[in-house]
């Protein structure tokens, strides 16, 4: 039985996502209604061009194109933001809250842009923001930082969180494609936009890190402290040296307290990790993230980081919550989506960080090579920690992959610049990190 009128729902956005939201909303209507006592209603919708063919069909009865209409609206009492971008986002957002309405959103660009402005006024307006949809899609990771794990210091979190990249690798590992080839395939399947700048720039994945990052550590990181690599330079070649070394290269984002000194390690990078490492076995467009707590010790969540149906579970499940929770915050419980407690930690400069590293140069084929190369890294005190040049390259310009022992980044990124810049070195080198 019913004890409660309807949760009136505004849902800017009716594109992959919010397409999916009404959906599934309509899908699985009865059980939402069992579970949260309230019917989830979706009063308006708003997008830009109403007469778009769509695979689900807009109910024209509640269709706008005027994004204020779902703030003028008294009986809406939730606003889905599932336009995606910063700038008319965050003016809608900021409305909404201004309202005293209800947020949901999967935009993790807005947030990592705005989030400290955004969760100050949910704050203090004391209405939520919800956004479970912003960091891997379907799978439950804020509710899971910020709630069942709760009661642990996060000693770090380390995610493959961009769907498009880890295909992308996968594909150039086991199928043999070039960067191009998997890119454009990507594209064909629809795993990744039409412009997939931001995840191969990495930016999509460092927009969520730093979500993570902020949750894990009390305080909300700015942009310009994570260090931001994509996986534009990542050949066939290495995926395949990599695989004869015992490993596999993934994008991973990279949440680290470093509990010594006290300095927090935030950053995206594509990265070798050892094959018999659980994250290795993560192929095609899956996410997974390994969150190490201080009481829980190692957890894993694994699931789709993407598309239509996962992000738009992630998307009710905000609805579904704050169907049960309001009100709870007038009465002083409940939370407002992010409150920051205290930095613990101090963000890491890139430079400090320390691992293992890989190595590809394509050098001239003569004798004398490899020992210039060595003495460069031996005047750093970067040691070698093999050494592979197979014998089938072509007669002038030979591959040589060397795996170099732990050493802090800023060190072995000048030492690799100088080599780079060796007479011999025919392009410019390609390293990665090794993690381990
Ligand atoms: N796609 C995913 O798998 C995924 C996963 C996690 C999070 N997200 C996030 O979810 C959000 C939405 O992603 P999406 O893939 O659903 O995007 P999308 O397919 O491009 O859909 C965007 C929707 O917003 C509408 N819209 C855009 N600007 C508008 C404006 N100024 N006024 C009114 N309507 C406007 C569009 O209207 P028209 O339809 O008329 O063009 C469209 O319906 C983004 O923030 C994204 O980062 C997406």
């Amino acid at each position: 039985m019913l004890t409660h009128p309807p949760l009136q729902i505004g849902l800017a956005g009716f594109g992959n996502v919010g397409a999916g939201v009404y959906k599934n909303l309509f899908k699985n209507r009865e059980l939402l209604r069992e579970r949260t006592g309230r019917d989830l209603q979706v009063r308006k919708i708003v997008v830009r061009d109403p007469s778009k063919v769509r695979d689900v069909p807009l109910p024209a009865d509640l269709v706008s194109t005027d994004l204020d209409d779902l703030i003028n609206d008294p009986e809406i009492e939730i606003v889905v933001e599932l336009i995606g971008g910063t700038e008319r986002a965050f003016e809608l957002v900021k409305s909404a809250l201004l309202q005293k309405k209800i947020v949901v959103t999967g935009n993790k660009a807005l947030l990592a842009e705005h989030g400290r402005e955004l969760f100050a006024l949910a704050e203090q307006q004391k209405t939520p923001i919800y956004f479970e949809a912003a960091v891997a899609g379907g799978i439950p990771i804020i509710k899971t930082v910020q709630e069942s794990l709760i009661g642990n210091h996060i000693e770090s979190v380390t995610g493959i969180i961009n769907g498009t990249c880890n295909y992308i690798l996968t594909r150039m590992a086991e199928g043999g494609l070039g960067y191009e080839e998997a890119l454009g395939e990507a594209k064909d399947l629809g795993y990744a936009e039409a412009d997939p700048t931001l995840d191969i720039n990495g930016w999509d994945a460092a927009h969520k890190a730093i979500i993570l990052a902020s949750l894990s550590y009390g305080c909300w990181l700015p942009a310009d402290e994570i260090f931001v690599e994509g996986i534009e330079k990542v050949r066939r070649k290495d995926t395949q040296f990599a695989d004869k070394l015992g490993y596999t290269v993934k994008l991973l984002a990279v949440i680290q307290l470093h509990t010594d000194s006290g300095a927090i390690e935030v950053r995206v990078q594509p990265s070798l990790i050892s094959k018999d490492q659980i994250l290795a076995s993560v192929k095609g467009v899956y996410n997974a993230i390994l969150v190490c707590g201080d009481v829980v010790g190692e957890t894993l969540f694994y699931g789709s980081g993407a598309g239509q149906d996962p992000t738009s579970s992630s998307v009710i499940s905000d609805l579904a919550d704050a169907a049960s929770r309001r009100g709870q915050l007038e009465t002083g419980n409940g939370r407002t989506g992010f409150v920051p407690h205290g930095l613990y930690g101090r963000p890491m400069p890139v430079e400090d960080t320390i691992s293992k590293y890989y190595l590809r140069v394509e050098a001239d084929d003569r004798p004398g090579v490899l020992a210039q190369i060595a003495t460069l890294l031996g005047k750093q005190e970067i040691g070698i920690l093999s050494v592979i040049q197979p014998e089938d390259h072509d007669e002038e310009v030979a591959p040589i992959v060397l795996m170099l022992h732990y050493a802090p980044f800023g060190v072995v990124r000048d030492t690799i610049a100088k080599i780079g810049a060796l007479d011999c070195i025919r392009e410019e080198p390609v390293w990665m990190r090794v993690e381990g």
